[in-house]
């Protein structure tokens, strides 16, 4: 199979090129760089059956050269990190719509499955304890940009099925819930590699809110084999998957682990919202994953731990930190 991943230089997308080459496929990234880079791509950028193409998800042109022989797309791309959707907003919601809507118009075209990502974040404020596929979604203002990011992929969401309904496009659509590993970045305000910099560093750690909110982390190489399975599973066209891990770790308590694991003499400092954020800000107390569904799909049972995955990030930054 020949496999196209938009944002393949991004983190996900650069674990799941080498995973489907070490697979035997071929894989053509589609990435403009702007949160992702090369060396993401360095141990598959020799690869014989690699091809790399620079360009957007908003270029018709720049897609229509990635998409040459592809028999399946993995729609990665995307503005992400809030830092990123609060600072180019606009530019943001564009990539996150139209890029959306270019990518599923191109496999409808040719006719080959789609996997595109969404997210967690559409669910918004609701803190149900376990949230399943068809929870309700709690937004704030559209008027809130932080929003704009989960509004945004709540409408690819249902792009992405209405192709489905009406063009018979084969598509699945992935809710990722905080996916963590080596190579992601503290950088667009993604907080276990930011807490591990600044532990690794001596600086202090910076918990914004009052660090009682509740999150779930999932390895990326838990993550990465159901996304495969999921786009190779026919009954899966057409429908919707949470994927996470169901481990749950305040902010708090996640500040304290990395200081632990990384025998940092940090100290933590507590931020609050508007000062890290701006005025305004809306973040949820909760976000925990209910998986049953990708569990019985396709078997998503996440192996690695917090303390697997805070090790893995550790030791990828030490690397990292001169480059
Ligand atoms: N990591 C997570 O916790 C998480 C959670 C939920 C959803 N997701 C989704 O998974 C996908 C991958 O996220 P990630 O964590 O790997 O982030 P990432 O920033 O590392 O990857 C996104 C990639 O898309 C590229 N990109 C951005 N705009 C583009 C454009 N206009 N054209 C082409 N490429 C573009 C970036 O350069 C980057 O390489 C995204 O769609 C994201 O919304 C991630």
């Amino acid at each position: 199979m020949r496999y196209l991943i938009t944002g393949g230089a991004g983190f996900i997308g650069s674990h799941l090129a080498e995973h489907l080459l070490a697979s035997g496929h071929e894989v053509v990234a589609l990435d403009d760089l702007s949160t992702g880079t090369l060396d993401n791509l360095s141990t598959v950028s020799n690869h014989g059956a690699f091809r790399f193409v620079r360009g957007s998800v908003t270029d018709v042109a720049a897609i229509e050269s990635a998409m040459a022989g592809v028999d399946a797309v993995f729609h990665m791309a995307a503005a992400v990190g809030v830092f990123t959707i609060l600072d180019k907003t606009l530019d943001s919601l564009r990539t996150n719509l139209h890029g959306t809507e270019n990518m599923l118009e191109a496999a409808r075209k040719r006719d080959v499955p789609i996997l595109v990502a969404s997210t967690s974040e559409i669910y918004g404020k609701n803190t149900a304890h376990g949230l399943t596929e068809d929870a309700d979604r709690i937004i704030g203002s559209p008027l809130k940009n932080r929003w704009s990011y989960a509004e945004a992929k709540a409408l690819d969401e249902t792009f992405a099925y209405l192709y489905s309904q009406e063009h018979d496009l084969r598509t699945v659509i992935v809710r990722p819930f905080n996916t963590v590993g080596p190579r992601q970045t503290g950088r667009y305000g993604m907080v276990v590699p930011r807490f591990v910099t600044q532990a690794l560093a001596g600086q202090p750690i910076t918990v914004f809110g009052d660090g009682q909110q509740t999150r779930c982390f999932c390895h990326v190489l838990d993550v990465v084999p159901a996304l495969v399975a999921l786009l190779s599973d026919s009954s899966a066209y057409g429908q919707v998957f949470n994927l996470g891990s169901t481990e749950q770790t305040t902010i708090s308590q996640l500040a304290e682990r990395v200081i632990s694991a990384t025998g940092s003499s940090s100290t933590i400092v507590k931020i609050p919202y508007e000062e890290a954020y701006g005025d305004g800000y809306e973040d949820m107390q909760r976000r925990i994953p209910d998986c049953t569904k990708a569990f019985d799909q396709v078997g998503f049972s996440p192996r690695r731990t917090l303390d697997d995955i805070i090790a893995a990030v550790i030791a990828d930054r030490r690397v990292r930190v001169g480059r």
